[in-house]
């Protein structure tokens, strides 16, 4: 059955590393009638950056952030999708500022009771990617643990694609390694 794929794309270069990855991986899942969506975390606009902590999604039915801004928007369709899909080049051995202020708002999406110990998730079931690129071959390791963590914890399945030695921005399309077809695979498979 056609899925309803969302991307979130981390990287601020619009034709660089991170941006072939995802048009790959879009080709892919669009060759079996999914339907992709592409997010520029870089051209959101913030009220504020990240979570402000004030926990009143907590307090609310909705699985929603309460912040009115274009990042609630983009983290509340999240629930319309059957794949979330993460992208971001490594910056100092993590993902960009530009998703971390996305992801980090995603705690509206989760609902915890500490007394009972249990947390109610809509996300539960559905499917996460992280796609990862990094110019050198140095804390790959640690660039993608925090999504196959989350993806655990939510109770999503998981699949990434992670480059090494990527290059600068865009020269991804020229190195060897098939990752255009890595990627476009991956893409048919998860959709
Ligand atoms: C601010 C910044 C920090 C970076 N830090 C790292 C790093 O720690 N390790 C690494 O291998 N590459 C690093 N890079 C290189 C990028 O991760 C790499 O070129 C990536 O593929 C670029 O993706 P993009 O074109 O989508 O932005 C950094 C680049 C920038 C701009």
């Amino acid at each position: 059955m056609a899925k309803n794929i969302l991307v979130v794309s981390g990287s601020p270069k619009k034709d660089g590393n991170t941006a072939w990855l995802i048009k790959w991986f879009a080709q892919g899942a669009r060759s079996v009638g999914s339907s992709v969506k592409i997010i520029r975390a870089a051209g959101l606009k913030h009220k504020v950056v990240g979570c402000t902590s004030c926990r009143l999604c907590q307090k609310k039915q909705a699985f929603r952030c309460v912040i009115k801004d274009e990042v609630s928007d983009c983290v509340a369709s999240f629930l319309d999708a059957d794949v979330i899909v993460m992208a971001s080049p490594l910056y100092f051995y993590g993902a960009s500022s530009q998703l971390k202020a996305v992801v980090d708002r995603m705690f509206s999406l989760y609902k915890w009771n500490n007394e009972a110990n249990t947390m109610q998730t809509p996300l539960k079931g559905k499917t996460f990617v992280f796609l990862g690129s990094g110019y050198e071959d140095v804390g790959f390791d640690a660039f993608e643990k925090p999504f196959a963590l989350t993806a655990e914890y939510t109770g999503m399945s998981y699949a990434s694609l992670v480059v090494r030695n990527a290059g600068v921005s865009g020269q991804i399309s020229r190195r060897q390694g098939g990752f255009s077809k890595k990627a476009f695979e991956l893409g048919k498979k998860i959709a």
